[in-house]
């Protein structure tokens, strides 16, 4: 699915670009990919396994992104840089295609200025205009406080814990707790 341009502005006043993701976007978003890695414990990755990310392999992910009838990348750029992205999946099997997985991250320089937040919107959007889904659905890592804070005035409730479901370097484990927002037609 194609997001035409959004623009938005920030609090601190700039203006921020939302849209799907260029094959121009790549550099950045391979940039990305490591600094958001580096800057927080909340992502799945640590930067050591991003070189799995090529040029090719990004330009293939968002041809098929911006192909699918189902699925959506949200690049933002301010000022012309990639600054994050966000991601809505459709489950692809019949018994689960009602239900939306949802995605979000900045670089750190970037939060707190509204960007999740208008990211939030444009997602909520995309699934409404999709009949067949009845449920966005998203996780984050125990400690994500403003992940969290994120999700629950877009409308997100927890619904269930998952123990341990990450160890970090150091040893500790971390729960995951997963985040339903029934669609309001
Ligand atoms: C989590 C993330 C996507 C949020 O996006 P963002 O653009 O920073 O979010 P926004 O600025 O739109 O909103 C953040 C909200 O959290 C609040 N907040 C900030 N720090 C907080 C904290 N420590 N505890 C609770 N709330 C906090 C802000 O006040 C704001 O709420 P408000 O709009 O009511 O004032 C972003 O910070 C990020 O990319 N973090 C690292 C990666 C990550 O954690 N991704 C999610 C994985 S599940």
């Amino acid at each position: 699915m194609v997001v035409q341009d959004i623009w938005f502005d920030l609090k601190d006043g700039r203006k921020a670009l939302l849209r799907s993701p260029r094959e121009e976007d790549i550099p950045g978003t391979l940039d990305y990919l490591v600094k958001s890695a580096e800057e927080t414990e909340f992502i799945l990755r640590y930067p050591e396994e991003c070189g799995k990310y090529t040029y090719e392999k990004e330009k293939a992910f968002f041809e098929w992104k911006n192909a699918s009838p189902t699925d959506a990348m949200l690049m933002c750029l301010v000022d012309g840089k990639v600054v994050g992205n966000c991601d809505i999946a459709a489950l692809p099997n019949m018994k689960a295609r009602h239900r939306a997985v949802v995605a979000i991250a900045l670089l750190k320089d970037y939060w707190n200025l509204g960007i999740g937040t208008r990211m939030f919107r444009e997602l909520i959007a995309i699934a409404e205009s999709m009949p067949q889904i009845t449920q966005m659905e998203l996780e984050f890592m125990e400690g994500n406080d403003r992940a969290r804070r994120l999700y629950e005035k877009s409308g997100f409730r927890i619904v269930g814990v998952h123990p341990n479901a990450f160890r970090l370097r150091d040893g500790a484990f971390r729960n995951e707790y997963l985040m339903i927002r029934e669609m309001r037609r």
